[in-house]
């Protein structure tokens, strides 16, 4: 099959085009790199001519809650719309998990909206939700540090490994529309104040993590499980230690 990968030379976008290519796909990677734009529609019409399937692994420049929210609306209306005029019959989403019990957070506010045009499309679709990734984890640090103290919620997330994410993508992508949502997840959960510490030790961040209940995570508390996953999700194998493991020893602190 021919499939787009919108954001394909992103974190997840590589690694999807990589699987995908590897079971004998047509696989395209597609962003503002390749001449792909789907905010200006510059090249989409081109890039979507033949395709069966399109995968939407992008992510907004900026995370300021109006910028994230224009651009997911825009981006999806733009794509669905393209999508349409190519009789593409598949369009599979990145979402995140928990998005819909969070919104006091502009992100996941923005990628509730996406979801719904989704869904609202008529668009045979695939939406994955997917935890908190790996690699996330530094920018989380980042954003709750201040004056070299990170100060992390204590609620609790399953994050997960962007290899997983991207193995579990390719497959829905690969396979007949689910016309609903599939939850993927890593195998623990962690608090997150517990998940930055053991990152930040890990690698030999001088910043000090305290617990924080009141602390705000991308603009909104957490006060439990909110990001974690439901009883149906898909689970991948691989732990925060094993990822930990395979990353470079050499790699100079602070962890990103
Ligand atoms: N971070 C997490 O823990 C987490 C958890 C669950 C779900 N997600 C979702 O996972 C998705 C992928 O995240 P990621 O970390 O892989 O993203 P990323 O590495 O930041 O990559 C973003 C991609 O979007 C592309 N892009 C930006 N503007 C575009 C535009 N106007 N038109 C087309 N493509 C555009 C970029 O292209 P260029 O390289 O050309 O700029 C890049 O390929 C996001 O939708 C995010 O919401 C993230």
């Amino acid at each position: 099959m021919k499939i787009v990968v919108i954001g394909g030379t992103g974190l997840i976008g590589s690694k999807v085009v990589e699987h995908l290519a590897e079971h004998g796909h047509e696989a395209i990677a597609a962003s503002p790199n390749s001449g792909v734009n789907t905010i200006t529609g510059e090249g989409l019409a081109e890039v979507l001519a033949g395709a069966n399937v399109v995968v939407d692994v992008s992510n907004s420049p900026s995370f300021a809650d109006a910028d994230v929210l224009e651009f997911f609306t825009t981006s999806t209306g733009n794509l669905l719309a393209a999508e349409r005029e190519a009789g593409v019959t598949h369009h599979v989403a990145l979402s995140v998990v928990g998005a819909d019990r969070l919104p006091a957070s502009g992100y996941l506010r923005a990628k509730v909206a996406q979801e719904h045009l989704i869904e609202g499309s008529g668009m045979p679709y695939s939406i994955v939700r997917a935890t908190q990734f790996y690699e996330f984890v530094g920018r989380i640090a980042d954003e709750a540090t201040v004056d070299g103290t990170a100060r992390l919620s204590t609620g609790l997330m399953q994050p997960i490994a962007a290899a997983d994410v991207s193995a579990a993508v390719a497959r829905v992508a690969a396979g007949d529309p689910i016309n609903g949502t599939l939850e993927i997840g890593g195998p623990e959960r962690l608090g997150q104040d517990e998940l930055v510490r053991s990152a930040l030790s890990a690698k030999g961040d001088p910043r000090t993590v305290v617990s924080d209940p009141e602390a705000h995570y991308f603009g909104t508390k957490l006060t439990g499980t909110e990001l974690v996953p439901g009883p149906d999700a898909q689970l991948s194998t691989t732990t925060f230690a094993d990822w930990l493991s395979t990353q470079s020893v050499t790699q100079s602190a602070p962890v990103r």
